[in-house]
């Protein structure tokens, strides 16, 4: 096993045991709040505090979401609605917004969940190297206060070998087994309550929508830069060392036809590459094989250059918006490319398809799994793609594998 590999699996420990710390912060500003709240009824102070209070439990909850996003593997998504500039509008805001009682309610619960199963998480944790260290120094202690190991008092070689051996094997299981149910139950828990129903009010669709917006305006952005980019760098420069050497060869045609000659081949080889970069940033931007073979022709064709033999499902695509192939395109290309390098899979799995107004694509591989979006730019690059098509990602890769990237597009009608 790899580090990677150790710390993906020690990762639900590690979520659970900072559960505890934050039980505790939890119940703290529990308090902090009735007191403002209490303040505002006696003596109207509060009214002052409580906008500051209640953004600052957002803030809060909003770091509980990027963690059980983290550990789950999908995004958590917040939907607060922007808080308006002034302290009076601020207040009625936070009031009738239905993500602050959201809010205050996770509090609750992170006090009660988080606390007991912090404390299993950081007893498992702790409790390897403790059981380790004290079968070793047992002898270190003084015999009318010996060390104990799962509760029995340790005088000799043959106990605490016996219980630190029991120990460690109690602890270790239950960081294989027991914590990863629990930390993904608890991150499913704080899912559940920090996030609205999708049939929240019109008010938070539009605020996520206006988010997709600009998602979508700066993602179109990023790439039109990147594709000025690739033209200045690529093909202008091409073009520009192109023409300086016709203009030698114009200028040495009477004196030096030979050099001029050679000058005139440069020249040719210099235009057959800047149309091969010109052929190539097209590419980019809509797969011409898109236009020739349709979607499906494109997959089998990625499929076909992908080393790992890949099986396609497409059922009947029919007519789809150019964005959404395109987007499926890159998403299964992403994916094919992501199993060469990375999967050390013997087959990978590619399905389409096309139910209603939605197209649904996933990519699965049976190598050894262990995504880590925040190493590189591929599976970021396929959630923003897709989102500012309002789509959704969903990427499923524990340790050991399989991996699968599943993706669904709205396709309007
Ligand atoms: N199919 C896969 N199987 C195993 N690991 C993967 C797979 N796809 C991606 N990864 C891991 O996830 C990381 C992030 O992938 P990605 O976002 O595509 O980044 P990159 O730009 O490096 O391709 C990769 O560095 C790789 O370690
Ligand atoms: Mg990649």
């Amino acid at each position: 096993m790899d580090i990677a590999a150790v710390r993906s699996r020690l990762r639900p420990a590690w979520y659970l045991a900072l559960s505890l710390p934050i039980a505790a912060a939890a119940a703290v500003s529990m308090f902090l709040l009735v007191a403002t709240a209490a303040t505002t009824a006696a003596a109207g102070l509060g009214l002052l505090l409580l906008p500051f209070a209640l953004s600052a439990l957002r803030r809060f909850t909003d770091t509980q979401r990027r963690r059980a996003a983290a550990l789950l593997g999908e995004p958590v998504e917040p939907r607060y609605r922007p808080l308006p500039a002034g302290a009076g509008a601020r207040l009625r805001h936070v009031f009738r917004d239905p993500t602050t009682a959201r809010d205050v309610g996770w509090l609750v619960v992170a006090v009660l969940t988080g606390l007991p199963l912090g404390a299993i998480g950081l007893f498992a944790l702790a409790g390897v190297p403790v059981a380790v260290v004290q079968t070793a120094l047992w002898w270190l202690a003084s015999p009318e206060q010996p060390v104990t190991l799962l509760g029995i008092p340790v005088r000799g070689w043959g106990t605490a070998l016996a219980a630190g051996a029991a120990q460690l094997a109690i602890c270790l299981a239950v960081l294989r087994w027991v914590l990863p149910p629990l930390a993904r139950g608890h991150a499913l828990l704080t899912r559940a309550v920090l996030t609205p129903a999708p049939t929240g009010d019109l008010q938070e669709r539009v605020t996520q929508l206006t988010a997709t917006r600009a998602g979508a305006l700066s993602a179109h952005a990023a790439e039109l830069q990147r594709i000025e980019r690739d033209l200045h760098d690529g093909a202008q420069a091409r073009l520009v060392a192109l023409a300086i050497r016709l203009g030698v060869a114009e200028r040495s045609l009477a004196d030096d036809p030979e050099t001029a000659a050679r000058l005139l081949r440069e020249a040719r080889t210099g235009a057959e590459d800047a149309m091969a970069e010109l052929r190539d940033v097209a590419r980019t931007i809509y797969p011409p094989i898109l236009a020739d073979r349709g979607l499906a022709g494109a997959v089998a064709a990625l499929a076909a250059r992908c080393p790992v033999p890949t099986r396609i499902d497409a059922g009947e695509l029919g007519e789809l918006p150019a964005a959404v192939e395109t987007a499926a395109y890159f998403v299964i290309a992403e994916g094919l490319t992501n199993i060469a390098k990375y999967s050390d899979s013997e087959h990978a799995e590619v399905l389409l398809l096309h139910l209603d107004d939605r197209l649904l694509v996933s990519v699965t591989d049976d190598g050894r799994g262990g995504v880590d979006e925040t190493r590189g730019t591929g599976v970021v690059g396929i959630r923003r793609r897709v989102a500012a098509l309002d789509g959704t990602t969903a990427v499923s890769s524990p340790p050991g594998g399989p991996t699968t990237i599943a993706v669904e597009l709205p396709c309007g009608s």
